[in-house]
C-alpha cells in the first residue's frame, strides 16, 4: 500500500506517518511547511519507505508527482488556526479550496482513494446540541473570516462529492473535532498547547467570555488510528464521518485542569466578549461530535482520556523548554 499525506509535515500528518509506517504502507509526504515543521518529520525521513516533496498543494505538477503510484491520499493541507484564518482570510479560502480541486482533478488520473479532512467547523453555528453527520450545516456572516474557513471545509466536501459522482472518485470525508497533543503548536490559536505554554511561563491564560463554552478533544493519536481504519474501510467510501471523542469540558475548566497538571503560579484572564467580538471572534457555545458512525463502520473508540492529553502536551511543552 502507497499513500501521499498532504501536510505529512504538519500535527496530524506528521502522526498519521508514523502510525502508517509502523503498518508497512510506503509514503509520499507533501508540505510547504508553512504551519507543519520539518522537524515533526525526524522520525520518518530516515525511512527508506517515505518521501518527502517539499511544496504548495496548488502547484499541479507537484501533486502529479507525489500521487505518483498512490493507492490512497489523505489531503490534510489546510490554513488552519482561527488566529492564522483571521489574518490571511484571502489565503485560507485559496489553500483549502484550490488545494483540495488540485488533489481532487489529479486523483482523476491516479483513482487512488481520497480521505479529505474536513472539520467540526463545518456545522456551524446551526447545531447547539451532539453534531452528527446528517445535521444542517449553518454558517455566521460572510463579514466574518472565520466562518471563511467553515464555508471552505464544507466546499470541499461538495467538491469531494461532486468529483465522486461525475468521476468516481472513492472519497472519504472525515469530520475532524478538536484534535490535540503533542506537536501541535499554540501560535494559530489552538487552546489546550496555549494554555500549557502560559502555564509553564506563569502568564495569564486568556479565556474568550466567560469559558462557559464547552469542547470535546482527542487525543492526536486516536485521531490517527480512526483515519486508518477509516482508510480500510471499504464502507466509509462516500461516507462522512465525525472523528471525536464525545466527553466535553469547559474552556473554563481546562483552563483550571492545565493549571492543575502545571502546578502553575498562572491566573485566569477572561477576555470580555465584546473584545473578542471586535477582534472577529466568535465562540460557539458547544462542540461534540456523535461517534456512533465511527464506531459502527470501524469498531474505533477513543483510547486517551484528557488528563493523558494534558499530561503529553505538558510534557512535550517541558522537554522542549
Ligand atoms: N487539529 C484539529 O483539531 C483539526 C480539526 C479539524 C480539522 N482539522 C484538519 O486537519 C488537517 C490537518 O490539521 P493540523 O491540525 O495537523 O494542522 P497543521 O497546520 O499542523 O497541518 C496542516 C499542514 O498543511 C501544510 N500546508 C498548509 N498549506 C499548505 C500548502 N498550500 N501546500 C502544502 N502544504 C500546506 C502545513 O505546513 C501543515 O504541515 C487540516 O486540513 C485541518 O483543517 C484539524
Amino acid at each position: 500500500m502507497h499513500i501521499l499525506i498532504t501536510g505529512g509535515a504538519g500535527f496530524i500528518g506528521s502522526h498519521l506517518a508514523e502510525h502508517l509506517l509502523a503498518k508497512e504502507v510506503s509514503l509520499a509526504l507533501l508540505d510547504d511547511h508553512s504551519t507543519g515543521q520539518r522537524s515533526n518529520l525526524e522520525a520518518v525521513l530516515k525511512h527508506p519507505r517515505c518521501t518527502l516533496h517539499e511544496g504548495d498543494v496548488r502547484d499541479e505538477a507537484l501533486v502529479t508527482r507525489a500521487m505518483q503510484g498512490a493507492d490512497a491520499v489523505v489531503h490534510l493541507a489546510a490554513a488552519v488556526g482561527a488566529e492564522l484564518v483571521m489574518r490571511s482570510p484571502a489565503r485560507t479560502l485559496d489553500v483549502n479550496v484550490r488545494g483540495t480541486e488540485v488533489v481532487l482533478e489529479t486523483a482523476q488520473k491516479e483513482k487512488p482513494l481520497v480521505f479529505l479532512a474536513s472539520s467540526s467547523e463545518v456545522y456551524g453555528r446551526g447545531v447547539h446540541g451532539v453534531q452528527s453527520e446528517e445535521d444542517d450545516l449553518g454558517f455566521g456572516p460572510s463579514t466574518s473570516p472565520r466562518w471563511g474557513y467553515a464555508c471552505s471545509k464544507a466546499l470541499d466536501e461538495w467538491l469531494a462529492f461532486a468529483h465522486a459522482r461525475e468521476h468516481g472518485t472513492r472519497v472519504i470525508i472525515g469530520r475532524i473535532f478538536n484534535t490535540t497533543g503533542p506537536r501541535q503548536v499554540g501560535d494559530h490559536g489552538m487552546v489546550l498547547p496555549r494554555f500549557v505554554r502560559a502555564a509553564l511561563r506563569a502568564e495569564p491564560l486568556r479565556v474568550h467570555g466567560n469559558g462557559a463554552q464547552t469542547r470535546s478533544f482527542i487525543h492526536v493519536l486516536d485521531t490517527v488510528e480512526a483515519i486508518a481504519r477509516l482508510l480500510e474501510c471499504p464502507a466509509a467510501v462516500g461516507e462522512v464521518v465525525n472523528i471525536g471523542r464525545s466527553e466535553e469540558i469547559s474552556i473554563l475548566a481546562l483552563a483550571k485542569r492545565v493549571l492543575g497538571h502545571t502546578a502553575s503560579r498562572s491566573t485566569i484572564e477572561h477576555i470580555p466578549a465584546e473584545t473578542s467580538r471586535r477582534e472577529g471572534y466568535e465562540d460557539l457555545p458547544r462542540r461534540r461530535p456523535a461517534t456512533a458512525k465511527l464506531l459502527r463502520l470501524t469498531a474505533f473508540e477513543a483510547q486517551r482520556d484528557l488528563d493523558r492529553i494534558i499530561t503529553d502536551c505538558v510534557h512535550e511543552q517541558r522537554a522542549r523548554g
